[in-house]
């Protein structure tokens, strides 16, 4: 197991990943986002509009929020579901979404 995967796997167990900054942040959100079925939804043709591009123009305490809680951020009626990630996987997760987002 290189140590790419081995952060990968840590953080889906659940723990905070010391060091955070030798592990591949992208990768690690990018797993995540894919183990989660975020494309289910986040697609074109999609409900939601695809996880690539979604962050422009948007602050990471919005997207945050989005992810936390959908229903105070984007509404009571909002189809989008409520994730519980720790600080890490959250972090991993904006850095997949903002590298996801550039041209
Ligand atoms: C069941 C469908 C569904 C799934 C699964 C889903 N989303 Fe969403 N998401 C939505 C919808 C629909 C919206 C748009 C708000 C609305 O119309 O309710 C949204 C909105 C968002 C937003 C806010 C975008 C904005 O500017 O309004 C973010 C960020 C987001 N989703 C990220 C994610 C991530 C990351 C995942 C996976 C961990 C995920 N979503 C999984 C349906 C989904």
């Amino acid at each position: 197991m290189n140590y790419r995967s081995l952060c990968i796997a840590l953080v889906f167990a659940g723990f905070a990943v010391p060091a955070a900054a030798d592990c591949d942040m992208t990768q690690t959100g990018k797993a995540l986002a894919e183990k989660n079925h975020c494309a289910i939804c986040h697609k074109d043709g999609g409900m939601a509009q695809p996880l690539a591009g979604i962050a422009e123009g948007k602050t990471d305490e919005f997207l945050k929020q989005s992810i936390l809680n959908p229903k105070q951020t984007l509404g009571a009626g909002t189809r989008m579901p409520a994730y519980k990630f720790s600080d890490e996987e959250m972090k991993a997760m904006l850095h997949y979404l903002r590298s996801a987002s550039r041209p």
